[in-house]
């Protein structure tokens, strides 16, 4: 399966940042062998959407609210961010569950709104520096995706440990392995067969260094990125490290 590099560009993006890093992508990632995506603040969707239009780098939001329209000042919905040029959407982020309380029936219920307009959910999941010490991270893991995640859910999964996001740190290659078996058999379990295909991204402080042992491992099928997706040189490299680890094309 090809790999996802995603970007998270978070509260970051003024109209010429976001141009510009649009702009690199558009010039750089055409070509590679995998699947680029890019999700900057809900202002900037239009503006990197307009840029990239045609090109191989798809578009996202970093959240929606649940319902489709009504009395929700400052919230948007899925159909607005498809509206505005998104075919994606980050949903339950630490940092939304963290900043906002976001509940896993919350982010259960985006993700359902986000299906119904044509949004691809990138649910995210991962757990606290505390409960990885204290051994509780396949529980805590396994518990938000059961909850977050419809059973007929379409979409892709982010592990993004919570310690590990912005810090420069990352769990070992080993760990990171069996988590990502860990949240496979999961999602067999939970979303049957289906569960075999769904991508599952590792996030936390990826950049060019560790992007290519990151990728390699088993069940890793591509990146959730934050600080790295700024700088277009580490973002395009990431995408590199990615290619080369990609499935060779099937014999004809
Ligand atoms: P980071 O963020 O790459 O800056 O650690 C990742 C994320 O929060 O998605």
């Amino acid at each position: 399966m090809r790999k996802l590099i995603a970007g998270n560009w978070k509260m970051n993006g003024l109209t010429e940042l976001s141009a510009s890093l649009a702009g690199s992508l558009r010039r750089g990632a055409d070509g590679l062998d995998c699947d680029m995506l890019v999700c900057p603040p809900a202002t900037m969707i239009s503006t990197v959407a307009h840029i990239l239009v045609g090109s191989a780098t798809m578009v996202g939001g970093q959240d929606c609210h649940a319902k489709v329209s009504g009395a929700h000042t400052g919230d948007l919905s899925a159909a607005m961010l498809r509206d505005a040029g998104a075919s994606w959407v980050i949903l339950g982020h630490s940092e939304r569950r963290g900043d906002h309380g976001e509940t896993d029936a919350e982010v259960k219920a985006k993700t359902e709104a986000a299906v119904k307009a044509d949004l691809t959910p990138i649910v995210c999941v991962g757990e606290t520096e505390a409960q990885r010490v204290a051994g509780e991270q396949n529980a805590v893991v396994g518990s938000q995706l059961v909850h977050s995640l419809p059973k007929e859910f379409q979409g892709v999964v982010a592990y993004e440990p919570v310690w590990a996001i912005g810090t420069g740190r990352t769990p070992s290659t080993d760990d990171v392995a069996a988590m990502h078996g860990f949240i496979r058999a999961t999602l067999i379990s939970h979303l049957g067969a289906a569960g075999q295909g769904v991508r599952i991204l590792y996030g936390g402080s990826v950049k060019p260094s560790n992007a290519k042992e990151l990728l390699h491992l088993p069940e890793v099928g591509g990146a959730l990125i934050g600080g790295a997706s700024l700088v277009d040189a580490d973002f395009l490299a990431i995408a590199h490290a990615a290619q080369m680890v990609a499935e060779p094309p099937a014999a004809s």
